[in-house]
């Protein structure tokens, strides 16, 4: 397998944990993510803790990122974040085209593709979000939608001498305590990884595409035993440093 597929545990703490309570929480990840060496950490904070937790993560190996950006790199953009900003922050990663983003603040595959490309030119690896909702499971439409937001992003990431992640995340997965099944995730990523080989192959070599819904400490391991589940995208829970250290150590790594 290619090197750059070695498993990804990224936590993605939401509006949760703004302030001094996510130092805590990162000085946590770092204590387990050192007895891991073979897995990579990352933690997604909001943005007001970016600069308090690059410090306490510095000389550690757990990564940063941020979970949003705007397209831009500076301008008249009251309340956005750009991603020239968040390098110099100390982040190397970013979500993009989260669900919640995608529904809640009405983010095109368009609009995610752009971010997508802002991220890839300041040298921030992207974690590009895709996922289906219930109504489009139930109509039988997950792997059209997940093929047209995979698609919307494919030149970009293609281009690409970074080898970004991709995280699937059916949404009806998101928060409700339900999991896509090991052989439903097996069936989207495997799909995932065609496309991205029909693309380019070394795309589909080196990506890595992670799982996000509801992962557990419970339900990781079988998840992150499919073949082509790289890592995990958690959300929940990442806010606990137990849950998620017992998350990082479910990975094949
Ligand atoms: P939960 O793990 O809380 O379901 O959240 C998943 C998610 O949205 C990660 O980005």
């Amino acid at each position: 397998m290619h090197p750059s597929r070695r498993p990804l545990i990224a936590g993605n703490w939401k509006m949760f944990h703004g302030g001094r309570s996510s130092v805590e929480l990162a000085s946590g990840v770092v204590a387990f993510a050192r007895e891991l060496p073979s897995v990579d950490v990352v933690v997604a904070p909001p943005f007001t803790a970016l600069a308090a937790i690059a410090e306490t993560l510095d000389g550690s190996k757990v990564g940063l990122a941020a979970q949003n950006l705007y397209p831009k790199d500076t301008g008249a953009f009251t309340g956005e974040i750009s991603a020239p900003f968040l390098k110099e922050c100390g982040c190397a990663w970013a979500i993009v085209g989260h669900s919640e983003r995608r529904q809640v603040f009405g983010e095109t595959d368009a609009f995610v593709a752009e971010k997508t490309a802002a991220a890839l030119a300041s040298d921030l690896v992207p974690i590009v979000c895709v996922g289906e909702t219930l109504a489009q499971r139930e109509a039988g439409e997950t792997l059209r939608i997940v093929k047209a937001q995979v698609d919307a992003v494919l030149d970009v990431i293609a281009r690409a001498s970074t080898a970004v992640a991709v995280a699937y995340e059916p949404v009806w997965a998101i928060g409700t305590g339900k999991t896509a099944g090991p052989a439903e995730a097996e069936e989207v990523h495997a799909a995932i990884r065609s496309w991205l080989e029909r693309k380019d192959p070394a795309l589909a070599a080196r990506t890595r595409i992670l799982y996000g819904g509801s992962v557990k400490a419970d339900n990781a391991a079988s998840l992150l035993a499919c073949p082509n589940v790289d890592g995990a995208l958690v959300g929940g829970a990442s806010l606990d440093p137990g849950s998620f250290g017992a998350i990082a150590r479910a990975t094949k790594g």
